[in-house]
């Protein structure tokens, strides 16, 4: 018998379940943990309430979860990151019960969202802080079963640190994006290259030689400007904070307000996780012909009500994941509606990058089911060893070799006597 399901196509499954063995080729470390949770079970009688971007990556993960023994639901973390065939394998080959379709709408959205949690989960994943802010708000009597749970992104850990601050939140949440395996590698080498490859599939424009702004100088949006730039892109970096604003400068970009970039920009990319970065002061300024994305994870940074109002007429959609606005007789081309666009028009992070982030989400949801009833409510950060320890076997597996101290050298850095 079929699992509960809503997704788009169960026949789509076969491929789905291809494209997730091949990503979890690039998954060694996740692949380590699978087979260590596969003999242990540290997660048996854990129902899980999962929502996140239905990718061949978070397979990978819904996979290892299992195989430590937890009862899952998966339900989408954006209305556009769906990956069909991933979700028709999950529930066809996996028996996960999955509620995700690439496209729906804001209510099916929120339906899914229930759904995941009519699961009444114990353990919360969340990527964004929609679980639990619907929770919080909704839910109430979900509560008392939750032990603790994970958020995986920036966005998700602002929102969960506003609640605690509110005093709001009513169960200790791990902070998976505070790792060091997971925002230096994820957010910088991962969103850098995903996000240039969402705007290529989507658009097929050459880089080099164009004007490409990025709005934000924080992990993800560092890791656009330097792919940008490797592509032969002129980069703009804007910021609203001085010191990434200086780091940016001596990182060789030009920094500057984004109305002066709006006048001189070809491609304008927002990872900010702020609202209205490009707004109805920076629309006419813009030349015929701008490309508009962004890649942070709500839909808020575009403001693209204004920009409805402003241009004449509906927008055309002139190729899959492109709409044209025209201000002032000017065409300005938005890209995947203003949601990331790395997940909308490409396939998201590389498995091989997804990795350390997944194996981040499956130690950490094993430390929360043996320490989160003992912690208070708040924002926590994944222990410092599971974090080394997930460096350590990435460079195992990709057959890297580092050194050690010698006893010399660790004597040395405990004393202070000796100096010049
Ligand atoms: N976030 C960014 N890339 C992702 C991926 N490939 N899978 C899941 N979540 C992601």
């Amino acid at each position: 018998m079929t699992v509960q399901h809503d997704v788009k196509d169960l026949d789509l499954a076969t491929g789905g379940r291809y494209r997730i063995q091949w990503a979890e080729n690039e998954m060694p470390v996740l692949r380590a943990i699978m087979e260590r949770f596969e003999k242990e079970k540290p997660l048996k009688g854990m129902r899980v309430s999962m929502c996140m971007h239905v990718t061949t990556e978070t397979a990978n993960l819904v996979r290892t979860l299992q195989a430590g023994g937890a009862d899952i639901v998966l339900c989408a973390s954006n209305p556009l990151s769906t990956q069909d065939d991933v979700a028709a394998a999950l529930v066809s080959h996996y028996e996960v019960p999955v509620y995700a379709i690439k496209g729906e709408d804001n209510a099916t959205y929120y339906d899914h969202i229930k759904a995941a949690l009519d699961h009444q989960g114990n353990l919360i994943m969340d990527d964004g802080a929609d679980l639990v802010s619907t929770i919080h708000k909704d839910r109430r009597e979900l509560i008392e079963h939750i032990v603790g749970g994970t958020e995986e992104t920036t966005t998700g850990v602002v929102r969960l640190r506003a609640m605690a601050q509110d005093g709001a939140l009513t169960f200790p949440m791990l902070s998976i994006n505070d790792s060091n395996t997971k925002h230096m590698f994820d957010n910088r080498y991962g969103t850098g290259q995903s996000t240039l490859d969402g705007v290529i599939r989507a658009t097929n424009i050459l880089l080099a030689g164009r004007t490409l702004v990025v709005a934000g100088y924080g992990w993800c949006s560092r890791g656009i400007a330097q792919r940008a730039q490797g592509l032969g892109a002129n980069v703009i970096v804007t910021e609203i904070d001085p010191l990434r604003a200086l780091e940016a400068v001596m990182d060789g970009f030009r920094v500057m307000s984004m109305e002066e970039a709006a006048r001189i920009g070809d491609i304008f990319i927002t990872a900010t996780g702020n609202i209205n970065v490009l707004d109805d002061r920076h629309f006419p300024k813009m030349k015929h012909g701008a490309i508009v994305a962004n890649s942070g994870h709500f839909n808020v940074e575009i403001n693209l009500s204004q920009l409805r109002q402003m241009s004449k007429g509906e927008p055309r959609l002139v190729r899959p994941f492109v709409e044209e606005y025209i201000v002032n007789g000017r065409a300005i081309y938005v890209l995947g509606e203003g949601r990331l666009i790395n997940l909308a028009a490409a396939e998201g992070h590389p498995a091989a990058v997804m990795d350390m982030s997944f194996a981040n989400q499956a130690l950490g949801a094993e430390y929360m089911v043996k320490f989160g009833k003992e912690l208070a409510p708040n924002v926590y950060n994944v222990p410092e060893d599971i974090d080394r320890e997930i460096a350590r076997l990435k460079l195992e597996t990709m057959g890297v070799q580092i050194d050690k101290l010698t006893n010399e050298q660790q004597h040395y850095m405990t004393q202070w006597q000796e100096g010049t």
